[in-house]
């Protein structure tokens, strides 16, 4: 079908709205997901999907598609296939019919459970690094002509710098927020070392502020660690490893590292895992550090004597595991901001020592396997943390 001149205006008219609706997001996955619902429109293909290109690991994976499968995300793409030739070659690919190219790799169709037939590919690149693919799939009634080329061209060349400004938003963000939780253990490092330079102070006195400045440093530590894990999460940058595995045994492992940190309070961990679990799929360690948080923290806000019980089970279309502690408990109105990056409720930060990014983290891998987490509490009873993953 030859397009006339008012289609191609209205097109182009339509590219330019995209464009300024892109460079107003500035979180990433709402940013991915316009960009490959406009592909799939201005092309007027099937489907769209980017795959984003992670450098350090020379490796492509699928982040987002138009027809979303819970196990798509992450799959890593071989470079041998169309995707990894467009990234090699900084080009655009356009291909009638995917069957006669040896480079069509087969796993994503069977993984999308739908037949591809033509394919349209181009680079996502800024700043002369090649940060993914924004491929389309299936034109409706045809191939893709040289103006859907060219379209898509312009389109991934604005979405390239709109996640390139996603990211370092989002990191400027970050940045900002870390230094400044830096300032209170900085402080009461210099406080100290001050103090250790009096002459008036004791053997005794200069023990006691030692072991303050071990305890500031190993926070310290333990907060450059989690904000690093975090920045990686937000940047989309993480990639999700999945595999099978019996969920019984990361619980057996969390509580094995666990029990002698609850046994100092004397707190029991207890698993209820029914016998007929059955095997999940997921990134083991990235559930693993989601268990080993929850936990961790069920631990820290319970009081001595008390519980902390896992529970997991499968439900129709996804399968879940809580962990419920028996301790203070977080009143109604402080829920909310839980999940929030450095958030700490005032009523306990006094006693218990963290970095408030424990659950931020939990929420950006649970998010990362398309799943969700909720929690209840009820004041001087105890919390309970949930978390559901699809299928
Ligand atoms: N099981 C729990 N019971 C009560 N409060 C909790 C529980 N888990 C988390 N919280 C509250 O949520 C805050 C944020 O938790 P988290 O992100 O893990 O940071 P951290 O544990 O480093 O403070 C904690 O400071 C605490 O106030
Ligand atoms: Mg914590």
């Amino acid at each position: 079908m030859i397009e006339n001149t008012s289609q191609r205006l209205e097109r182009y008219k339509r590219l330019i709205e995209i464009s300024r609706d892109l460079a107003s997001t500035l979180d990433l996955d709402p940013l991915l997901n316009r960009i490959i619902h406009a592909a799939k429109d201005i092309t007027d293909a099937q489907a769209a999907s980017i795959l984003l290109y992670d450098d350090t690991a020379r490796e492509l994976y699928f982040q987002v598609a138009t027809n979303p499968s819970p196990m798509m995300r992450g799959l890593v793409i071989p470079m041998d296939s169309i995707a990894g030739w467009i990234v090699a070659n900084r080009k655009a690919v356009r291909i009638g019919d995917v069957k006669n190219d040896t480079r069509y790799f087969k796993n994503i169709a069977k993984t999308l459970s739908f037949a591809t037939q033509s394919i349209m590919g181009v680079p996502l690149i800024t700043k002369d690094k090649v940060i993914g693919v924004l491929e389309v799939l299936n034109k409706s009634g045809g191939e893709f002509t040289a103006t859907d080329e060219d379209m898509l061209s312009v389109l991934g060349a604005q979405a390239a710098i709109a996640i390139e400004n996603t990211r370092l938003f989002q990191q400027s963000d970050l940045i900002a927020e870390f230094v400044h939780e830096l300032r209170t253990p900085l402080a009461s490092l210099s406080t100290a070392t001050y103090l250790l330079l009096r002459p008036e102070i004791s053997r005794e006195q200069g023990e006691i502020i030692i072991h303050n400045i071990h305890q500031e440093t190993n926070r310290l530590n333990a907060l450059a660690t989690s904000f690093l894990d975090l920045a990686r999460l937000e940047s989309g940058r993480v990639r999700f490893q999945k595999s099978s595995f019996p969920f019984q045994l990361v619980c057996e492992e969390c509580k094995g590292v666990m029990n002698s940190k609850a046994e100092e309070s004397q707190i029991q961990i207890h698993l209820e895992i029914p016998s007929d679990m059955p095997i999940v799929q997921a990134d083991r360690e990235k559930i693993k550090q989601v268990v080993m948080n929850l936990v961790s923290n069920a631990i820290k806000y319970n009081r001595p004597g008390g519980q902390v019980t896992l529970r997991a089970g499968q439900e129709e279309k996804s399968w879940y595991f809580s962990v419920t502690d028996t301790g203070p408990g977080i009143p109604e109105e402080a829920l909310p901001n839980l999940f929030q990056k450095f958030y700490r409720f005032k009523g306990m930060e006094t006693k218990t020592t963290g970095t408030g990014l424990g659950l931020s983290i939990c929420k950006q891998i649970v998010l990362g396997h398309n799943g969700r987490i909720e929690v209840k509490s009820k004041v001087g009873e105890g919390t309970t943390f949930i978390v559901h993953i699809p299928n």
